[in-house]
């Protein structure tokens, strides 16, 4: 098969994984550099940017976009996850992505499937503590993605950090040869990081989700003008969310990059993590204290 790339956007949705494996090697065998963009769809400017980001890196950009069941837990969203394929469609395309990959979970999980990545520790604390089968269920697909696709450089978002750090500590520990990239979070002009999960809340929850942003913002100014008490910060943010009569904090956490571990003084490396309920709606966040 001759391999043609059009730089006209001639993006292709491809389903198969031995498929994606035929033309890719094809790429790859004439030199060309893969970047993998993995999502579950439902795109906002975050994902966008995500695009944007490895598009520089790569000459081939794969956006893998599959929702995957193993890392919802019992009672969680998976079957209201928004889902919208032709606007992703659309969407990647006019953002100059050259290949969706999009397999179904029959695939992904055959019958017989029964081996899984699990990082320790790391997928314990902050979001792993409410969702302990979350992590081994990101762990896993996107080792499998990593290998299906086999990419010389992937990328995550900032907003899921727990996710982004997992994923680092993973690709080191098992060594794939990849670049791991994380792009800053994407935010609405009101400050809420943008989330597939936004769509979920009414109207007086959205009025009120920016104040998770607000009380970040207040936590870095309290940093810059000289507070080095972790805990100091944590009240702070606690109090400043709580003054949203919708909100319901499931953590706040002011912890280091490295492990993921709670400290007392804020040091470089320390950042602010926080999950939060708007009604039915968990939203996470977090911003660096000390870079
Ligand atoms: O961040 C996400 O959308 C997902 O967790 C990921 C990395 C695509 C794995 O399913």
């Amino acid at each position: 098969m001759k391999v043609i790339k059009d730089y006209q956007n001639n993006m292709q949705v491809i389903k198969k994984i031995d498929n994606l494996r035929v033309i890719l090697g094809k790429y790859r065998k004439i030199g060309k550099r893969i970047a993998l963009v993995p999502t579950m769809g439902y795109f906002h400017a975050g994902h966008l940017s995500l695009i944007d980001a490895i598009r520089k890196k790569a000459d081939i950009v794969v956006l893998s976009l599959f929702v995957n069941p193993m890392q919802f837990g019992p009672g969680e969203d998976l079957v209201r996850y928004p889902r919208d394929f032709e606007r992703d469609e659309r969407l990647a395309r006019e953002r100059g992505a050259d290949i969706i990959f999009y397999p179904e979970a029959c695939d992904m999980y055959t019958e017989l499937f029964s081996t899984y990545v699990v990082t320790d520790q790391l997928s314990e604390v902050l979001c792993g503590k409410s969702r302990p089968v979350h992590f081994k269920g990101v762990t896993t697909v996107v080792a499998k993605l990593f290998n299906i696709v086999q990419p010389d450089v992937a990328v995550f978002g900032r907003k899921d950090v727990q996710q982004a750090i997992i994923i680092q500590r993973m690709v080191a520990d098992l060594n794939f040869p990849i670049e791991i990239i994380v792009v800053p979070i994407v935010r609405e002009p009101d400050g809420l990081a943008m989330s597939s999960r936004n769509i979920y809340l009414s109207e007086n929850e959205r009025k009120q989700a920016p104040v998770i942003q607000a009380a970040l913002q207040n936590a870095l100014e309290t940093v810059k003008n000289g507070e080095t008490s972790a805990e100091k910060i944590r009240q702070l943010v606690q109090h400043k969310i709580e003054s949203a009569a919708l909100a319901r904090i499931e953590y706040i956490e002011v912890i280091r990059e490295r492990d993921l571990q709670p400290v007392d003084r804020i040091e470089p490396g320390t950042f602010i993590a926080v999950a939060v309920w708007f009604g039915k709606t968990r939203l996470i966040d977090n911003l660096g204290l000390l870079i």
